[in-house]
């Protein structure tokens, strides 16, 4: 039983199959014009062929062979490709085709009248159009299944456009079209055939949508660089505001993989508020972190706007804050460091200053039992130039050593005993002074800077520890004119500079270095050796 029904349906399919009609549905409202229109044949290259109109309705009927009586009496008119119902009605309904001679495929038609508004007849007659408020709108009559305009003894008498709920007809034509524009407007077309008025009536749904602009934007709050420094724990709340022009846009927050919920139940969602002001519409979306976890952080947020025109997205990511410890370690890592440098800086600049503090505080009453009896030997030797200390200077430079900083000198016209060969008596000197002072003097008050070659050896030998006092001219000169032993114990001792009389107070740079170089006086040694 089964298989004879399946082979029945296998035949009435395979039947079918082997002739495919493709028919095309028109639907009329009662009373109305309807032009069916036949189609070009590819496969035909006979253009000359005569067009073949046959109706399937009550009974089959070859229209075209009608006379123009009968055609109109049937309320007809078949014109080359054209078949016009003038007033459809119930006896219009049905099959028709079109072929081009009796060689070509068949197009077929299926005419459905609709006697009231039904809502099928609605759905398949009503036409969208879409305006921008403040723009320019004409209203767009739909020309389907209108009569070409060839039609002899047809002619179009104009469009009548009416709205919905509205007596007076229409204009067509908003030279500014605003929001209350909307809604179904009827078009009339009315065509004259002898004497007689047709129409065709056609629903247009208006929809009026804000003006279209490119100005859309996105903005992040609160945000720096794309990303946002946050505490653990905390609770975030970073609001994607975009401003956009049409209903259909959306914001949305993604969370890289997915959409994040909306739902308020999970650690990370979204809400959200829109809008509208004048067709401008703002939207914030906010995502809310309700405790900020590790996981947050490794992730990024995409606030993405979905557009009927431009899409466009900003993303953010969460970066931990410095914590207060860390914050705290880098300062204090950087104070140490200041510290340091400042040390650094003040010893280096002062250094001077804190060897003599230091040794007038904590070495006055130390002594060295070296076995020396001075502090220093003050050897003059006859500068070159004119440019060495004169005798007050001298003078000076002997009595502050001795009574202002309590130095022992050793001086050759004072201490060193007459009667001895001269080198002979220095090398003693030196040997009991911790410190050879090297004074060049002008007046030569001493054994000469021939001596100074004599004793060279001697002092190299013994490491003697040497101070040399120099001018501003000998500083300057110093390479050229001084003596060839003078010059070798300059580059083993120190040299202090005298500046004549800007080096005269105690507290001048003078003072200072030299008795840097010097070792700390011996007070002890000086009670015991001075007269
Ligand atoms: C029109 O043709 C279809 C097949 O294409 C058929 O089912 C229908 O019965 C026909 N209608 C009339 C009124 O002949
Ligand atoms: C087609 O029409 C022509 C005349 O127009 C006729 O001679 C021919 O026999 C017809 N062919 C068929 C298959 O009916
Ligand atoms: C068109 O009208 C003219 C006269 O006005 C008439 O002679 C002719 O037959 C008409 N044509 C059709 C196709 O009805
Ligand atoms: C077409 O409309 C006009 C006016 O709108 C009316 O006078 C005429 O009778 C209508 N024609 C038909 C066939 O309904
Ligand atoms: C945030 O989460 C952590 C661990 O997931 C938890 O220890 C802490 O109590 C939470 N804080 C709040 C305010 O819910
Ligand atoms: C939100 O999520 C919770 C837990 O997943 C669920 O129980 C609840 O039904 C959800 N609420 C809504 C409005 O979807
Ligand atoms: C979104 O959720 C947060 C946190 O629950 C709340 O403070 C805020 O008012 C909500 N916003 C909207 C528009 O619902
Ligand atoms: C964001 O926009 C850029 C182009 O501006 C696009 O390449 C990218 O795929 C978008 N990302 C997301 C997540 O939508």
């Amino acid at each position: 039983m089964m298989e004879k029904i399946l082979m029945i349906l296998i035949l009435l399919t395979s039947l079918t199959g082997v002739c495919p009609r493709r028919t095309t549905e028109t639907y009329v409202k009662a009373g109305e014009m309807v032009a069916l229109y036949c189609p070009h044949d590819r496969g035909s290259s006979r253009g000359d062929a005569k067009v073949i109109w046959t109706s399937y309705t009550t009974q089959e009927m070859d229209l075209t062979d009608m006379s123009s009586a009968e055609q109109r009496q049937m309320g007809v008119l078949v014109h080359g490709r054209s078949l016009v119902i003038l007033s459809a009605s119930v006896n219009h309904r049905g099959n028709y085709s079109c072929s081009l001679g009796n060689a070509s495929s068949q197009f077929w038609f299926r005419l459905i009248v609709c006697t009231t508004q039904s809502r099928e007849y609605l759905k398949r007659t009503q036409y969208p159009q879409i305006c921008y408020t403040q723009e320019a709108c004409t209203l767009n009559c739909p020309e389907v299944n209108v009569p070409a305009v060839n039609t002899p003894n047809i002619t179009t008498n104009g469009i009548i456009w009416h709205k919905e709920g509205e007596s007076l007809p229409k204009d067509g034509y908003f030279s500014s079209v605003e929001v209350n524009d909307h809604g179904e407007y009827t078009c009339t077309r009315s065509y004259l055939y002898s004497r007689q008025l047709y129409n065709m009536t056609f629903t247009v749904l208006l929809k009026i949508k804000p003006k279209e602009k490119s100005g859309q934007s996105m903005i992040l709050s609160p945000r720096k660089n794309g990303v946002l420094n946050v505490d653990l724990g905390a609770t975030v709340v970073i609001d994607c505001v975009a401003v956009m022009y049409s209903d259909f846009d959306e914001v949305f927050w993604f969370d890289g993989k997915s959409e994040v919920k909306m739902n308020n139940s999970f650690p990370v969602f979204y809400n959200y508020t829109r809008e509208n002001n004048a067709g401008e519409i703002k939207m914030m979306a906010s995502l809310v972190f309700k405790n900020v976890s590790e996981e947050d952080l490794s992730k990024s947020y995409t606030c993405r706007l979905e557009s009927v025109s431009v899409p466009s997205n900003v993303t953010i990511t969460l970066a931990q804050k410095a914590s207060p410890s860390s914050l705290s370690l880098a300062l204090g890592i950087v104070a140490v460091m200041v510290v340091i440098v400042v040390t650094v800086v003040v010893s280096v600049k002062l250094k001077m200053d804190i060897a003599l503090f230091l040794r007038g505080t904590f070495c006055c009453c130390c002594s060295t039992s070296d076995g020396k009896s001075y502090d220093a030997f003050l050897m003059c030797y006859k500068s070159d130039t004119d440019a060495g200390l004169n005798e007050d200077d001298r003078k000076c430079l002997e009595s502050v050593l001795e009574e202002r900083f309590g130095y022992s000198l050793c001086l050759y016209d004072r201490d060193v005993l007459p009667g001895k060969a001269a080198a002979e008596a220095v090398l003693d000197c030196i040997e009991q002074s911790r410190t050879v002072v090297l004074v060049p003097t002008s007046p030569d008050p001493g054994p000469g800077s021939g001596l100074l070659s004599a004793i060279h050896a001697a002092l190299v030998e013994r490491q003697t520890r040497l101070v040399f006092i120099q001018t501003e001219t000998t500083e300057a000169s110093r390479s050229g004119s001084l003596p060839e032993a003078l010059q070798l114990l300059g580059k083993t001792g120190h040299c202090v500079t005298w500046k004549g009389v800007s080096s005269m107070p105690h507290s001048s740079s003078f003072w200072k270095q030299l008795r840097y170089h010097l070792p700390a006086p011996q007070q002890a040694s000086k009670i015991k050796l001075l007269p």
